[in-house]
């Protein structure tokens, strides 16, 4: 990694962001126009719609969120869940957790082969694989809670998408390509998603008829007939019919939980981010107290990938211990979020030598893929949504309940299925994250907010696993003061315990650092596959000015973009 790249820019900044502990905006500012990023210019556009009509920014979270579900649905959709994290103009904050839950009648041994190891078909190809839906919940949730339009208004362009159809892009594409085959064993599936059969040329417009239907019933009834009555029934039978085990009762008993934001507090910065379920804001709170030890900003790039390597390692062996659904297993939050315990990790660090994890307990198998979609979204009176929402892999399990369009998630495989064997993403787990009946899964989505003394960020990434050191060098960056476009760009380093390898970007990493890092003991992989789509908006306070990038891995021309909303629109 060059010497600008996990850098040293940060000391121009430090001394302001030292002195000003923001936990607000000043009464009164605004940033007077709109960012939003996502990873799909219609969605963005979607957003924006709704915005122009007199929507908050969770109206137009909804609009974006189910625009996703229709126009990246590889990545999330109606049959997925999420995370909403939620900051409101006035300062208050919010977390929607609209996790899939496991059907009542999910054991591990139901996803086990013969011989005791997991069997992957079925914990990522099969209908077993799904999990209980939630973004349904949520969007209705968003709206009335949070929202000033009605549910229909912010449905509309979604809606309309799926119903008149888009010209897929190279990103749909190149997934449909890697997900070929399981798409073509489900008839409904290939019947939607495939030209005849085949991965769509460029261009090819995607109609989903049936999903724009069940849009127009959540747009009009809200999301209790998908949850309750003859739709839920119906659901339910198909998904046994095709395999899974999922029940009218599993549907009706989904509860949406509202949840406090993860807060910490980091050289005068708040950062705002994702409670457990998910593991990554817990490993964000660790991992930034570890680095705060080691005087961050003062290490050499390659200190600092040694030093970031070294506190991955120790979070995800963390999280593989500790982590599982709070409604279910006790999660020790206060100890993991303590700067004391991130102080006892780095105690255990050393700058000139890498320890291995095979000196900590646990193991695990990596395995490739991975899917899941952010956006984040400030509005002109500065309320702020970012949310990371999935199906878990590309196209989720492959199969779509007929007559809906809806395509079940493989969100199963994210529990603890097998003991030492890792998942999609090769995290292994123990039993706090074993699947119980209503339980929700481990994830890694971190959507976050990141509030210095000049700038409010709002930001997140899809990746699997990858997430959560993505969110954390996105983090470190803000609190730099890089702009949209630079956090978005920036080469990408990840470790995640097991396996105990260090993997980097091609590009991020050059020779002489290379050499050294693999002196001081590491097992360095360099991967030619870019990683993340990470969506970022930020609002500079200090000169009232926002920002949007999309990741430019993916980013599609619009996708991120700032507007002035004008009042002759607003009342249109
Ligand atoms: N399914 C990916 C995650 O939630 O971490």
């Amino acid at each position: 990694m060059r010497a600008d790249r996990l850098g040293h820019g940060l000391r121009l900044k430090v001394g302001l962001c030292l002195l000003l502990l923001v936990l607000a905006p000043a009464r009164g500012a605004s940033p007077g126009e709109a960012a939003i990023a996502s990873a799909h210019p219609l969605a963005t556009e979607a957003g924006f719609e709704v915005l122009r009509a007199g929507g908050n920014a969770f109206d137009a979270a909804v609009a974006v969120s189910a625009a996703l579900a229709v126009v990246e649905p590889s990545s999330s959709g109606l049959g997925g869940g999420g995370f909403f994290l939620l900051r409101h103009a006035d300062g208050r904050s919010g977390f929607l957790d609209a996790r899939e839950t496991s059907p009542a009648g999910a054991r591990a041994e139901l996803f086990l082969a013969a011989d005791g190891r997991l069997d992957r078909e079925k914990a990522l190809n099969s209908a077993l694989a799904a999990g209980i839906p939630g973004l349904p919940a949520a969007l209705e949730h968003l709206a009335r809670e949070h929202g000033r339009l009605p549910l229909s208004r912010s449905l509309a362009p979604a809606i309309r998408l799926a119903r008149e159809g888009f010209a897929v892009d190279e990103k749909y594409r190149h997934l449909a390509q890697a997900r070929l085959a399981v798409l073509r064993r489900d008839p409904e599936a290939a019947r939607i998603f495939l030209e005849h059969g085949e991965v769509p040329k460029g261009g090819w417009v995607l109609r989903q008829p049936e999903l724009s239907v069940v849009l127009e019933r959540l747009a009009s009834e809200g999301a209790g007939f998908f949850y309750r009555g003859a739709f839920a029934e119906r659901m339910a039978s198909e998904v046994r019919r095709l395999g899974g085990i999922w029940t009218a009762q599993d549907l009706a008993s989904y509860r949406l939980r509202e949840r406090e934001p993860l807060l910490i507090r980091r050289e005068g910065a708040v950062i705002l981010t994702a409670p457990p379920p998910s593991a990554g804001g817990v490993a964000l709170a660790t991992g930034l107290a570890i680095l705060e030890r080691f005087r961050w900003r003062e290490l050499s790039p390659t200190d600092r990938v040694h030093l970031l390597a070294e506190t991955w390692r120790r979070v995800f062996r963390d999280r593989a211990a500790h982590l599982g659904d709070p409604d279910f297993v006790p999660v020790p939050l206060d100890l993991l979020s303590d700067p004391a315990y991130g102080a006892g990790l780095a105690a255990s660090i050393r700058l000139d030598r890498a320890s291995q994890s095979a000196w900590l307990p646990g193991g695990g198998e990596p395995v490739e893929g991975s899917d899941t979609t952010h956006f984040s979204i400030i509005d002109a009176e500065g309320n702020i949504a970012a949310v990371t929402q999935t199906i878990n892999l590309p196209f989720g399990a492959g199969i779509v309940v007929p007559g809906t369009g809806i395509l079940l998630n493989n969100e199963m495989d994210d529990f603890a299925l097998a003991e030492g064997q890792g998942n999609a993403y090769g995290l292994v787990g123990t039993s706090p994250n074993a699947p119980a009946p209503g339980k929700r899964m481990v994830s890694s989505m971190t959507p976050t907010i990141v509030i210095t003394g000049e700038r409010t960020a709002a930001l997140g990434t899809p990746g699997g696993s990858r997430i959560v050191s993505m969110v954390m060098l996105a983090v470190l960056d803000v609190l730099e003061g890089r702009s949209a476009a630079e956090v978005a760009a920036r080469p990408r380093v990840h470790h995640q315990f097991l396996p105990d390898v260090l993997i980097a970007e091609e590009g991020a990493i050059e020779e002489p650092m290379l050499a050294e890092l693999r002196r001081r003991g590491h097992r360095v992989a360099v991967e030619s596959r870019r990683w993340g789509n990470l969506q970022i908006a930020i609002w500079d306070r200090s000169v009232g000015r926002l920002e949007a990038a999309s990741d430019p891995r993916w980013a599609a021309e619009g996708a991120a973009r700032v507007e002035t909303v004008t009042d002759a629109e607003v009342k249109r």
